[in-house]
């Protein structure tokens, strides 16, 4: 009997021991997915009655997913307590409704984590954060969020940062305490290590390069030769005609008369279209990006979406290296505060994943803003200020980190060819390098005569419309190369016979930024056209274009009111067109008499009938 008590002890024994290897072997790798193999996600659980929770959690959901974090969210009662002990990031949304009761979404939660059994170190692993949706009219506000709140901490759990206490009574209702407690929660989370150290956040696309380096032929900017209609997914392909410099070689503004041929494109413009035009980055500065991340230029590779997101159609399958950087990473651009967030997460050098930290903290905006922002600092020279972190970049990230080249808009400058005036963008700031217009800088530098050039453009109606009638006067003002759609528009209107056209042009110097000049004294002597100029600096004192409309007042007043005359602004100095508009309601005052007020109502209903149009940029 004893032997057999004995071997049922032992048989007892091992069994128990069996088990408990097997259970540990278990939880040991479960533990090991979790920390390992899992991306940490962002786990919203809401209690919610009317909605108001359940909108809240929602809308926190669709920030987590913009800023590249994987969430889920949940009514609490539809979550499985028991992976609460497994989260690393928790927020509760949680309504407080009848005396200090719970909504019915959450109750057997509540229940639940009540619990006496509960042991009290449990949740140390979780960073949690508690946003309460109460009405202080109720003795209980909130009531449900403070207590959870405690219950969590007495849990062992770390609060990121206080319980947010939204308020159906604030004037402004419960956004009021929700806007900035979100605001703070995030800037939270992005300090918290796991989301910088680990790296996790997923790249949209990945990168799968080819080991052949076989030369193909380079048909970039040749892919869409046949199709009919150029658009923005469609650029055509025109090619450089000529680059001509529009002012004198010693003048400090160097502008460019471009022409394109688009033949076979099937585009159509009339005056007042604007071409939009996708540039290029400067051979340098795609050298030095390759350097920096230690990148081949001339490999291969073709991306893959990982998410739902469609790869996107105007880079080739595949692509080399060289040309993805050359068209569509905009390296030269002041980057955003989302480029400092993704690439802190990079970072492991303890200094630069500070700075970088701070910059992408809400409290680091003054921050950011004297460092990039005032200066013109492009994401390239940023890359370059944090070689440590750059060196760290993994490739299947360029299309988060860097936004995609935007098109700039150019007026069409004439009626037959496509051509266009353009100044060159540069100015000084306190960097050391001039800063210079991405794609006026590339138009200038293309030179057709050194083989055939090809520029990717699409044609976009403009705002300016010039009347049908061939009677009807036009007065168009613009200086500088504001005078571009106009003189597209005096082609056009001129092979039309409409020859009663008055325009004032403005620039710095008659003799070196007098654009178009011949054609106007032509024009002018065939008695097409009625020109004023103001040249600002060829004496003391400024002569601008709205001194010449006022000094013309009787003319311009006889046009517009006796002959219902059209009145066209454009150009791209920031107070001309104010300045230009009270030149014009003055001249309403003085030579018909008006009041300052009728003078005003008649500007205003010019405008509203098309009568006074302008096309201003900056
Ligand atoms: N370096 C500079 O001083 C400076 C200044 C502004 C723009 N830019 C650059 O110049 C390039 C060419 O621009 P743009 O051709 O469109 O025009 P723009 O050449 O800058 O100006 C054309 C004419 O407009 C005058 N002007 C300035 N402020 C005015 C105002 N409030 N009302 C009426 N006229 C005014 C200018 O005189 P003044 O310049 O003599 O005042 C000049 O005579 C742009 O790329 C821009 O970035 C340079
Ligand atoms: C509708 C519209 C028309 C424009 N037309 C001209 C133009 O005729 N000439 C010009 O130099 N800039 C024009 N601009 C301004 C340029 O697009 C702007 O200077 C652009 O930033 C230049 O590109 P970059 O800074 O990359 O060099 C226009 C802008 C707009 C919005
Ligand atoms: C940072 O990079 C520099 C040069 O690239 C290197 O010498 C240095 O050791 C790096 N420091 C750290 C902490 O990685
Ligand atoms: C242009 O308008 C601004 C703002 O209204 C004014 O301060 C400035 O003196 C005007 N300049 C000219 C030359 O008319």
């Amino acid at each position: 009997l004893r032997t057999e008590r004995t071997s049922h002890i032992i048989h007892s024994f091992v069994f128990v021991l069996a088990y408990s290897v097997c259970l540990s072997f278990f939880f040991f790798f479960f533990f090991f997915f979790q920390v390992i193999m899992s991306q940490p996600t962002l786990v919203v659980l809401y209690g919610s009655q009317t909605g108001t929770a359940q909108d809240t959690a929602q809308r926190i959901a669709r920030q987590a997913k913009r800023k590249c974090i994987q969430v889920q969210v949940l009514p609490l009662d539809n979550y499985n307590v028991a992976n609460l002990i497994f989260e690393s990031l928790v927020v509760f949304v949680c309504a407080t409704t009848g005396q200090g009761d719970p909504p019915d979404n959450m109750k057997n939660f509540w229940m639940f984590l009540f619990k006496k059994s509960l042991p009290v170190g449990s949740l140390s692993r979780l960073d949690y954060a508690v946003l309460g949706l109460g009405d202080s009219s109720y003795p209980k506000f909130n009531f449900v969020a403070k207590k959870l709140h405690k219950r969590l901490l007495q849990l062992g759990a770390n609060v990121l940062l206080p319980v947010g206490l939204a308020d159906d009574q604030h004037d402004l209702g419960s956004d009021a305490v929700i806007d900035p407690w979100l605001t703070s929660f995030w800037e939270k989370v992005f300090t918290l290590s796991w989301l910088v150290s680990r790296g996790s956040l997923p790249p949209t696309y990945n990168f799968h390069f080819l080991d052949d380096l076989k030369e193909e032929p380079d048909d970039r900017l040749m892919v869409s030769k046949e199709q009919t209609i150029a658009s923005q997914s469609h650029p055509f392909p025109a090619r450089l005609v000529s680059n001509r410099r529009a002012t004198e070689r010693s003048h400090f503004q160097d502008v460019r008369h471009i022409e394109f041929d688009i033949s076979g494109s099937g585009i159509k413009f009339g005056a007042g279209d604007v071409v939009m035009i996708r540039p290029c980055n400067a051979p340098e500065d795609i050298q030095e990006l390759c350097q920096l991340l230690r990148l081949d230029p001339e490999v291969r590779f073709t991306l893959r979406a990982t998410d739902t997101a469609a790869v996107p159609a105007r880079l080739p399958q595949p692509c080399t290296v060289q040309h993805l950087i050359e068209s569509y990473l905009d390296i030269a651009a002041v980057p955003r505060r989302s480029f400092f967030e993704l690439l802190s997460t990079f970072a492991t050098n303890e200094l630069e994943r500070e700075k970088l930290l701070e910059f992408s903290s809400a409290a680091g905006q003054n921050e950011l803003h004297s460092y990039c922002n005032r200066p013109r600092r492009t994401a390239l020279e940023v890359l370059a200020d944090f070689p440590n972190t750059t060196a760290q970049i993994k490739v299947d990230y360029l299309l988060d980190l860097f936004p995609e080249i935007q098109p700039r808009s150019f007026s069409i400058a004439s009626s037959l060819q496509l051509q266009i005036l353009v100044a060159v963008v540069q100015y000084k700031t306190k960097m050391y390098k001039i800063r210079r217009g991405l794609c006026s800088t590339w138009l200038a530098s293309l030179d057709p005569t050194q083989g055939e050039v090809h520029v990717p453009l699409w044609v976009k109606k403009g705002s300016l419309k010039f009347p049908k009638e061939r009677d009807t006067p036009v007065i168009m003002v613009g200086p500088g190369t504001g005078v571009a759609p106009f003189r597209a528009a005096l082609q056009e209107r001129i092979s039309e016979g409409k020859t009663a056209n008055v325009l004032f042009f403005g620039c710095r110097l008659e003799s070196k930024d007098f654009y178009f000049r011949s054609e106007w004294e032509e024009l002018t002597k065939a008695g097409h056209l009625i020109l004023f100029t103001a040249f600002s600096r060829d004496q003391e004192e400024k002569v601008y274009v709205q001194h010449r409309v006022r000094e013309n007042a009787r003319l311009l007043w006889d046009l517009i009111a006796n002959k219902n005359a059209c009145f066209y602004i454009a150009g791209n100095a920031k107070q001309m067109p104010a300045n230009v508009s009270d030149a014009l309601k003055q001249a309403f005052q003085q030579e018909g008499g008006l009041s300052a007020e009728e003078a005003e109502r008649m500007f205003e209903a010019m405008d509203r009938t098309g009568r006074l149009q302008s096309e201003t940029w900056s």
